[in-house]
């Protein structure tokens, strides 16, 4: 099997957006799943891109059953840290099924960590959820470190009516 690496383009909405529906099915979650492919465009590929993929692609005579030559994907993004500097934050790492164990997700992250360098960042940032040992076992062989259990943090959201209401006293 062969496949590449490389940063997404236009023309792989459809299938990366198509992964991302499997992503959320793995993690039970496709209800929450609003992204549409017109929004990742415009975010990706609009004046201001606020994130970037690197897709795994085979050719199309290794395509998966499903049809997919897309096989893997990796959203990534610049954060800051107060404490460290350029921070780069690791979003929905995915590998379809039938690929999976054939090195596509190490060389992902092979890529992304070349992002990271070039961005001066101190820290490549992720989240996975705690039932997903194998990610865990995964990203653990990677290096990466607990922060949940080690340092205690929890994670948080402010979700969009309550975003409102912050951004409405600002006015005052
Ligand atoms: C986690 C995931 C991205 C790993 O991708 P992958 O392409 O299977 O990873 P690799 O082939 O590079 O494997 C790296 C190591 O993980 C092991 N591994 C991870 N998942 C495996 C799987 N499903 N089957 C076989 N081996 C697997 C491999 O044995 C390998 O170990 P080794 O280097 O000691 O041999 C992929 O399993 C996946 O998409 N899982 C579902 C989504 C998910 O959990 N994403 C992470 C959420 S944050």
């Amino acid at each position: 099997m062969s496949y590449i690496i490389r940063p997404w383009a236009v023309r792989d909405l459809k299938q990366v957006m198509q992964l991302i529906k499997e992503s959320a099915a793995f993690h039970k979650a496709l209800d929450q799943v609003r992204i549409t492919p017109e929004m990742l465009r415009e975010d990706a590929f609009g004046k201001e891109a606020t994130f970037g993929c690197l897709i795994a692609e085979v050719p199309p005579e290794q395509k998966s059953k499903e049809g997919h030559t897309i096989v893997g994907y990796q959203f990534h993004y610049l954060s800051y840290c107060t404490w460290d500097g350029p921070v780069l934050f690791g979003e929905d790492l995915y590998v379809v099924p039938e690929f999976r164990g054939k090195g596509i997700g190490t060389s992902l992250l092979n890529k992304v960590a070349k992002i990271a360098l070039e961005k001066n960042c101190v820290q490549f940032r992720f989240i996975s959820a705690s039932w997903n040992k194998t990610a865990m076992d995964f990203y653990t062989k990677l290096g990466a470190i607990n922060v949940t259990s080690q340092n205690n943090w929890n994670l948080c959201h402010i979700d969009g009516e309550h975003v409102r209401k912050l951004a409405e006293q600002a006015s005052r």
